[in-house]
């Protein structure tokens, strides 16, 4: 089948594209390089690279026009929260205005299009204090991003109602694992720590460390993926992606060192204006479909950890 990744050359992305290579599909890549790397995606020649923005219009409607795609992975995004704050206009654009785009074009020149899948955030939940979150639990977006993620779910599932198009929106809790950039400000906390061991550098706890996360290995979002592809009750629907379980950053640390075998210098800041002490998925919903999670913390860090250190 024919598969179309916009933003496939970033951390998720280039995950999502290598397994739809290995399961032989013909796999297209969308991406501005903003925040992704070409050297993700080796294994995706320059002819089924587009090297564009998701706003650059009338060639997004060519690509879309010429390919015929079976199969949208829609993950191209303002992905800092920082950024959409700063830039609430220009992050509008990217994260709503081009996704109604590519809806629209779905409808108008993709009839026989089999799934169109959009990466949403556990943000839209916000500080809301009920656990564990699930998709009927309140929405209270506190950023621009979340908003931005927030309507285009609504778009998704709109378009879904209004015209048939098979759209699922996946809920990503905090998602780690190889080639997440540790370089970014606004990288996983995970692969900030994971750079603070491989330098010795001190790791920063904002607040008591005692704050929780429901982290998931990106295998497990691609096996999401998957689960979703194959099952047409998916489609109008949004579902969580996380693990159920929560984790302490301070059960972080302590699983870094027993990996690393080494401890590093610890130090305490503030919380954060804004962070959510707890949090983690509702995954029922997903499980019903026959998702399981596959890799445990201690798993995907030590798969994430071989794998870096042998790239
Ligand atoms: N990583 C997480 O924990 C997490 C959690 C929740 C949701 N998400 C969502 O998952 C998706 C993928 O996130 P990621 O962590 O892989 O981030 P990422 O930054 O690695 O990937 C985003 C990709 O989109 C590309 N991109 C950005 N703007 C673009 C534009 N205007 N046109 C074309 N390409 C553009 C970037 O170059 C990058 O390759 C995003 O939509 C993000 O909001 C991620």
């Amino acid at each position: 089948m024919k598969v179309l990744i916009t933003g496939g050359a970033g951390f998720i992305g280039s995950h999502v594209a290598e397994h739809f290579i290995k399961q032989q599909h013909d796999v297209y890549v969308v991406d501005n390089l903003s925040s992704g790397y070409r050297a993700n995606i080796p294994f995706i020649d320059d002819d089924h690279f587009f090297h564009t923005d998701i706003r650059n219009y009338d060639e997004i409607e060519s690509i879309i026009q010429t390919h015929q795609f079976d199969i949208i992975i829609h993950l191209a995004a303002v992905v800092s929260v920082v950024d959409t704050v700063e830039n609430p206009e220009e992050s509008n654009d990217v994260n709503i205005s081009a996704l109604v785009h590519l809806l629209e074009l779905c409808r108008k020149h993709l009839s026989h299009l089999k799934k169109f899948i959009f990466a949403s955030s556990a943000a839209v939940y916000g500080n809301e204090t009920t656990l564990p979150k699930s998709i009927n639990s309140h929405i209270q977006p506190e950023s621009p991003y979340a908003i931005q993620k927030y309507s285009s779910e609504q778009y998704v599932k709109l378009y879904h109602t209004l015209y048939h198009l098979p759209t699922t929106s996946l809920r990503f809790f905090n998602v780690y694992g190889p080639k997440q950039d540790p370089q970014s400000q606004y990288s996983g906390v995970l692969s900030i720590m994971k750079n603070c061991f491989d330098h010795d550098k001190t790791f920063t706890f904002f607040g008591d460390g005692e704050q929780t996360r429901d982290f998931v290995y990106v295998k497990d979002i691609v096996q999401a993926v998957q689960v979703v592809l194959k099952q047409q009750a998916s489609d109008g629907q949004v579902y969580n992606v996380g693990t159920s379980q929560p984790t302490s950053l301070l059960a972080i640390y302590k699983t870094f060192v027993s990996l690393y075998q080494k401890e590093i210098p610890v130090a305490f800041a503030d919380p954060r204006d804004g962070d959510v002490k707890h949090s983690y998925a509702d995954i029922e919903p997903l499980k019903q479909l026959g998702f399981l999670n596959r890799y445990t913390l201690q798993e995907g860090l030590d798969e994430y950890l071989k794998f870096e250190m042998n790239h």
